[in-house]
């Protein structure tokens, strides 16, 4: 089988930021699953060069346009190698490769009577590179709900493309293949915007000349949606490259619901004119929003730098957090601080726990070695059952682009795994020579779920199976998607290493507070090998000097009310009197306390900690406690203390 996938092509007007790159995330995921299954994928990307912000952005920068996108496109491709995206192709439309294509199909399209040269007059919004009719804008202002600027009045020679003509040919095709626009939400609003009648679209400009020229005429450049378009074929070698014979239609053009009408309109438009087939599908997913409800992007302000996080959290947690957080239709919410919690939850705690405890066990009870299993009973047969119905259902949500059910469902088996180790209570069976066989079968299941959860990461965490590999004894087993659902692949016998916890825990306000320190530590502190007890211990911290340890202002607090955070597993809302003021401080200490236990005690608040939300919960302030990886103890004040003391 083959399959073609492509993200949008992304003005290098500035650096990508996360809402680019949900998309280029997503489909990497698609593709990395699909070449796991065997087929023979290509994946695309790229830069759209020839817009008339670019020259406008560049002239700001005091560059010219080539030299300004040249050293843009390279922050595009560093992102994307640093995120871990596995494209085939990436294409930029100031390539000679591209500008010939589309030079053939204005021709041939002019030619054939689907262009033809007339005189616009109308408005153009240079941001969002999109031709307006008077009666369309609002309030005289660009009519994009997500724009709302100014808009340029326009009034020159230009060739048009017919898409009046299309118009009724498109709509059945829209009908008859449900498919090809989805979300279905999607489609009807397209349906509908079809129904209201196309206009003929202006496809060249004369008054810059910026971009790929009209052949014909060189004094038009041609419009650069028509151009950016024909990206999706010009990278295959169109018309009779290898590439295109081989990949085209393509299996899925996703890209956001802000740009799908030019994708569903537009493009296929083209496509029937030139007589060849559509791409099977076009997915319009949502955005990601800020806190406050704003898109992110860069005009708003609202982004943050995306080669930043990446430094503080590496690629998998970005990937994981976007991928799970877009629910198929709607709109995600981006922050920094749920981004820590999922990472947090989901990765260092359900995921990684499940790994270091189950090796730990396997090196403790059975010398780090692989035991022989012995017979399964029906926790075993009930693991192996959801292993196979979650291999099917990933795959399925996968294809309907929706990486965040399939996530959902690797993460049920997370749970279920983490629930066997429960159930098993390997540490009451090493206990009772009679129970070996029985440890061993569970030891065996441990190491086998290890190796099931390392493939069914790999499309969605490509450095999950990088990480397991060295302790699953040095074979990669995470090529094939069909070995999850496989089991006895591991060879009883095999070493496995405890290793490092693959997602160590990060606490937020340290990385903000403390950005340098924590750059500079991590320069110095080159693990080395030490003797086991000193070697559980976290290194030390660069000293500081009396003056800076006096900013922190520590006080006792008194614990009034305590409950659970709804949703989460590992925090409690806490409610707090300091000296008669009262605070809510959010606590990851769920798991070491119920809530009654910590109501009247004394405890230590770091009070001038800037508030941060977690889970939409406004935390003013942190509770203190000793922890090492398996206990916590909050640290109370046993005599009569007056709250609002300092702690000095
Ligand atoms: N150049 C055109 C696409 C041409 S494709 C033939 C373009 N570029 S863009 O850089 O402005 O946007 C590219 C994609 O990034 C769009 O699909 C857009 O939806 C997506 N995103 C930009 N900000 C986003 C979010 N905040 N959230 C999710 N996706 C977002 O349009």
């Amino acid at each position: 089988m083959k399959y073609y996938i492509t993200t949008p092509i992304y003005y290098p007007n500035s650096s990508p930021h996360i809402g680019t790159a949900y998309t280029t995330i997503a489909a990497d995921a698609m593709a990395r699953l699909r070449r796991m299954k065997g087929d023979e994928v290509f994946f695309l990307t790229g830069t759209d060069e020839n817009a008339q912000k670019i020259v406008r952005t560049a002239e700001a920068a005091g560059l010219d346009p080539q030299t300004y996108v040249d050293g843009i496109v390279e922050k595009f491709k560093e992102l994307w190698r640093l995120l871990d995206i596995s494209n085939d192709d990436f294409i930029r439309t100031t390539e000679e490769r591209h500008a010939k294509v589309v030079q053939q199909i204005f021709t041939r399209l002019y030619e054939q009577g689907d262009i033809y040269k007339s005189e616009y007059e109308g408005w153009y919004c240079t941001p969002c590179e999109t031709f307006w009719t008077k009666n369309k804008l609002v309030d005289g202002r660009c009519p994009n709900p997500d724009c709302g600027r100014e808009v340029e009045l326009l009034k020159e020679e230009s060739y048009f493309f017919r898409l009046s003509k299309y118009e009724q040919k498109l709509l059945e095709y829209i009908q008859e293949n449900p498919d090809f626009i989805q979300p279905a939400s999607r489609r009807n609003e397209m349906v509908r915007f079809i129904e209201n009648g196309l206009e003929d679209l202006c496809v060249s400009r004369t008054t810059f000349n910026w971009g790929i020229k009209v052949p014909f005429d060189p004094k038009h450049v041609v419009y650069v949606w028509l151009d950016a378009l024909i990206n999706y074929i010009s990278a295959l070698g169109y018309p009779d490259g290898e590439n295109y014979e081989k990949f085209w239609p393509a299996d899925v053009h996703l890209i956001g619901k802000d740009i799908l009408r030019f994708h569903t309109i537009i493009w296929p438009i083209i496509l029937m004119a030139l007589g060849i087939p559509l791409p099977k599908k076009v997915y319009g997913h949502g955005w990601f929003l800020s806190r406050e409800g704003g898109k992110i992007s860069k005009s708003r302000g609202n982004v943050q730098d995306s080669f930043e996080l990446i430094r503080r959290y590496g690629s998998d947690p970005i990937r994981y957090f976007l991928l799970r957080e877009m629910q198929a239709g709607m709109d995600g919410t981006y922050s920094e601080d749920d981004l820590v919690e999922k990472l947090n939850s989901d990765l260092a705690n359900d995921l990684g726990n499940f790994v270091s405890r189950t090796l730990a066990m396997i090196v403790k009870y059975n010398d780090g070695k692989i035991p022989v299993p012995g017979p399964d009973t029906e926790l075993e047969a009930e693991l192996k059952n959801l292993s196979s119905t979650v291999g099917k259902t990933v795959e399925q949500k996968m294809l309907d682009c929706d990486p965040a059910a399939a996530l959902e469902a690797i993460w049920q088996f997370v749970s279920q795994c983490n629930k066997y180790v429960d159930t098993t209570a390997p540490w009451n069976l090493a206990k009772d020579p009679a129970q070996r066989e029985r440890l061993n079968t569970v030891l065996y299941t441990f190491a086998e779920s290890i190796r099931i959860l390392g493939i069914f990461c790999a499309p969605f965490m490509p450095g999950v199976p990088k990480k397991l590999q060295p302790l699953l004894g040095g074979r990669d087993y995470f090529r094939y998607w069909d070995d999850a659902t496989r089991w006895n692949v591991l060879e009883p016998g095999t070493v496995v290493q405890k290793g490092e916890p693959i997602f160590p825990r990060v606490d937020l306000s340290q990385f903000t507070e403390q950005v340098q320190l924590s750059e500079q530590q991590d320069k110095q502190s080159v693990p080395e090998a030490q003797p086991s007890e000193a070697a559980q211990m976290p290194p030390l911290k660069e000293e500081i000097s009396i003056d800076e340890f006096a900013k922190l202002d520590l006080r006792v607090v008194k614990v009034l009310k305590a409950e659970k955070v709804e949703k989460t597993d590992k925090l409690l809302k806490l409610e707090v009197e300091m000296g008669g003021e009262t605070r809510t401080v959010v606590s990851g200490i769920a798991q070491h306390y119920k809530p009654e236990e910590l109501i009247g005690k004394k405890v230590i608040l770091v009070a001038n900690l800037k508030p941060a939300k977690l889970r939409g919960i406004l935390s003013q302030g942190m509770i203190l406690a000793a922890s090492d990886q398996e206990q916590l103890e909050v640290l109370t004040i046993t005599k009569d203390i007056p709250t609002g003391a300092q702690v000095k």
